[in-house]
């Protein structure tokens, strides 16, 4: 499969990228040591210069003990000169969000970088903040005319934000408009960090370059499919950010319905980015509105026990740690076929993986099951049946196996971070969300969300295998 642009090429053009909310968890955890790998390949462009952007005052070197100690990375596993180089890069700016004298700051400095240049850069601005912050920080942004090229031919102006988008339909909407009067769709990268991984890019390798599974991805093969996410951990200090957002939010209206998009989509034209997404988007745009009268039967909330204990949680919290949605698509070719999405938290292992349910001949209880292991031991593995050796005609299932450690030990070689963040330097969009697939997400969860407090919450204990 081959993407819009060479996956090869290196951005050199300098580039300032600024992060809104670099002292939050998010930067110290994924963006800056993604960043810090993109250096030591050399994949950063030569003059590159990182602006970190937070409320809190501290000093250039304060700034960078501070990073330096929440620094997600094994030791050893950067030389410590390529870290001491890479922080050289780095600088602080401390303001307010709502204030537009730090903007106006934040554009001298942008223009002092560009003199030293002597060129007109790349521009790239990350919003690692609560999604309550997105509107005002944007509008600041295009205020101050930090968005705006400082030349016509070179020097892009990109901007990077995270999920949630939005809390429910409207809000997104209202996110959206934000977005569109500010900046083209070109610009504008949204990061759902699961379309970089892989194991999920794989999914649509394996399903149309693999000529046999086309003719049976449909409802006269296809029982049922069945995408988990689960996670081991619990709120891990997170639980003032988790509380008021829940699990269908956190995970299922992103990362679930892209894995659902990505496995049920059809085959696109080609593989450039736009086609892809359209794709995807198209089958989202499918998924049938859950009604209230049949909300209990489609739909299980459940929450673990001590939940409510947790750090920054409410003592009378009724979020949902978990969920089980049954979705349907309305298409001809899944037309009755259930795709069930579950996710929880607290549960027995953490494991991600889409399990495809192939129907059985008449009379048989040999199932066919297709799995994609998103993650960990990342692999695709299909069940199939075998004569037992010896008299008789006894049959019994054996794996077909491809595991990427056995034979691919290169994958964790480059983070979904890494991955995204080198994409956007390229332009390519491919691997972020568009408008139409978000707006389609919440057309199918709004819905459930807004009758979730109608349903009984299951209580399950940490560690369980599933919640009935
Ligand atoms: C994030 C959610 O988007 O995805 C987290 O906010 C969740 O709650 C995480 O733990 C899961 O991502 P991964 O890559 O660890 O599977």
């Amino acid at each position: 499969m081959t993407s819009s642009t060479n996956p090869n090429s290196i951005p050199l053009h300098p580039t300032i990228f600024v992060i809104f909310g670099i002292t939050g968890d998010l930067a110290a955890r994924k963006l800056i040591p993604a960043l810090l790998h993109l250096y030591s390949k050399k994949m950063l462009p030569q003059r590159f210069s990182i602006i970190g952007f937070s409320r809190r005052p501290m000093a250039r070197d304060e700034f960078r003990e501070y990073i330096r100690e929440r620094l997600n990375v094994r030791p050893g596993q950067f030389k410590e000169e390529d870290i001491k180089h890479f922080f050289d890069h780095m600088s602080y700016e401390q303001g307010l969000f709502d204030d537009p004298r730090a903007y106006a700051r934040l554009a001298d400095k942008l223009n002092d970088i560009d003199s030293r240049w002597g060129q007109c850069s790349n521009k790239l601005f990350h919003l690692s903040v609560p999604p309550t912050l997105y509107e005002g920080i944007l509008e600041r942004l295009a205020q101050s005319r930090l968005t705006a090229p400082c030349a016509d031919d070179t020097g892009w102006t990109r901007v990077l934000i995270e999920k949630p988008f939005g809390n429910d339909t409207a809000t997104a909407h209202r996110l959206d408009r934000v977005l569109g009067t500010l900046f083209k769709e070109e610009q504008i990268f949204r990061i759902d960090h699961y379309l970089a991984k892989e194991s999920l890019q794989n999914i649509l390798a394996f399903r149309f370059t693999n000529s046999m599974f086309e003719p049976l991805w449909n409802r006269d093969s296809i029982e049922k499919v069945h995408i988990r996410l689960f996670e081991k951990k619990g709120m891990e200090g997170r639980g003032a950010f988790y509380d008021p957002v829940g699990a269908l939010r956190d995970v299922g209206q992103n990362h679930m319905l892209m894995m659902l998009a990505l496995v049920s989509m059809d085959k696109p034209k080609n593989f450039k980015a736009d086609t892809i997404r359209k794709e995807r988007a198209k089958v989202l745009s499918k998924l049938l509105k859950i009604p209230l009268r049949t909300m209990e039967k489609f739909v299980v909330r459940g929450q673990y026990e001590g939940y409510t204990s947790e750090p920054g949680v409410s003592a009378t919290s009724s979020t949902e740690t978990y969920f089980r949605v049954q979705a349907s698509i309305n298409s001809p070719r899944w037309k009755g076929v259930p795709f069930y999405l579950e996710s929880g938290k607290g549960m027995v292992e953490s494991k991600t993986a889409i399990d495809v349910y192939f129907k059985t001949n008449k009379g048989s209880t040999h199932q066919n099951i297709l799995t994609f292991r998103i993650q960990p031991d990342e692999g695709i593995k299909i069940r199939f049946f075998v004569k037992t050796p010896g008299q008789g005609f006894e049959v019994e299932p054996k794996p077909l196996k491809f595991s990427y450690s056995e034979t691919m030990p290169t994958l964790g070689s480059t983070t979904d971070y890494e991955r995204l963040i080198f994409d956007v330097f390229r332009g390519d969009q491919t691997l972020f969300a568009s408008t139409e697939e978000i707006m389609s997400s919440w057309k199918f969860i709004t819905p459930i969300l807004e009758n979730l407090n109608k349903l009984p919450i299951k209580k399950y204990e940490r560690g369980a295998q599933e919640v009935e």
